[in-house]
């Protein structure tokens, strides 16, 4: 392990001004995804529309890394060209969705899940690292409505072990553990039950060995669950997640870059530049969205092979406007000024 190229890359990854696109989506949900615009989900399609945005130099520009999903790793271009060398070409870094999504975890509370994929990931990595990728992800999901220390034992486990894997084959270890935001569940509740699965995945990192300077943290912010009564203003939502994990997260950690889980794509870039704007906090703070990134490219360019340049248009505004917001410099003034 090199701790100190671990770092170089973690700190690339969440530069200023930069953040993560999430495009590991599996085939399963790019189905879900490519049904909403009425196109065929076949592995031509999704390499098309995956090569839309990673040839988008300019867009790409703001894009500090990308999450891909095993089949887009060994994909290429139209023109013959790996996807993966579209993506350092444009200046930014490959990553791979290394989990093999969650089941239900036996022995906690009924609906509870675990994230699957430890076997066989140590003959794994170093393949997706001569492949290029230098970081890697790992989703585990908590349900904040339904919760037992067991469940949230086990996921932390299961990071940390999937994190020392990483960096034994000098792969930078995205930790992703997922608070879901779709619930009824008010803030206070997100906030409490994110502060236990941070601490529980941190005392679970340093039992495993994980070197926190060379990980970035992929969490939830502190929100209220979609079906919640009560919504929260972006201040306070701002001001929660500062708290939660300024309690949470030690300082070693290079940055944190937030998923999106499911909140509109301009409410995700105006919570991240809040925070940039309040500050004090000691890590970088950017985006690794995946939703709120693409739900407007995918809509502009619904299979069309006319209609790539409108949705590298699209891809460059959510693009500039998060690369904004990871320096607190995002508005809504800016937002419509430079809407494609
Ligand atoms: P969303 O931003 O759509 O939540 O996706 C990010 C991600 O990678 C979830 O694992």
């Amino acid at each position: 392990m090199n701790l100190e190229a671990l770092n170089k890359v973690a700190d690339a990854m969440v530069q200023p001004g930069k953040g993560i696109l999430a495009a590991d989506e599996s085939t399963g949900t790019m189905g879900k995804r490519m049904e909403a615009i009425g196109v065929e989900n076949s592995a031509d399609n999704r390499r098309a529309y995956r090569e839309m945005m990673f040839s988008a130099k300019d867009a790409m520009a703001y894009v500090s890394g990308v999450i891909l999903y095993d089949e887009t790793i060994w994909q290429d271009a139209a023109d013959g060209t790996p996807l993966v060398k579209k993506i350092t070409d444009a200046g930014s870094i490959p990553g791979i969705k290394v989990d093999e999504g969650t089941r239900a975890l036996h022995g906690a509370k009924p609906g509870e899940l675990i994230t699957t994929g430890l076997d066989g990931l140590s003959k794994r990595l170093p393949k997706y690292h001569e492949r290029g990728a230098r970081f890697a992800k790992w989703r585990a999901v908590i349900d904040p409505t339904n919760i037992s220390h067991a469940g949230v034992l086990a996921n932390a486990h299961a990071l940390a072990r999937y994190a020392n894997l990483c960096q034994e084959f000098d792969i930078v270890p995205i930790v992703e553990p997922e608070v879901l935001m779709d619930g009824d569940n008010d803030i206070d509740t997100t906030y409490a039950v994110t502060e236990w699965v941070l601490k529980e995945t941190f005392q679970q990192l340093y039992f495993m060995n994980v070197k926190l300077e060379g990980i970035v943290l992929k969490p939830n912010m502190i929100v209220p669950g979609k079906k919640a009564a009560k919504q929260a203003s972006v201040d306070e939502v701002a001001q929660k997640t500062i708290k939660c994990l300024m309690a949470c997260v030690p300082a070693a950690v290079p940055g944190i870059a937030y998923l999106s889980g499911g909140q509109s794509d301009e409410l995700a870039t105006a919570h991240l530049s809040r925070m940039n704007e309040i500050g004090g906090f000691p890590w970088q703070m950017t985006f690794s969205y995946g939703r709120a990134l693409q739900a407007a490219p995918q809509k502009a360019w619904s299979g069309k092979a006319e209609n790539i340049a409108a949705g590298q248009a699209a891809f460059l505004h959510r693009a500039r406007m998060n690369g904004l917001a990871s320096q607190g410099k995002w508005n809504e003034i800016l937002e419509r000024q430079h809407a494609a």
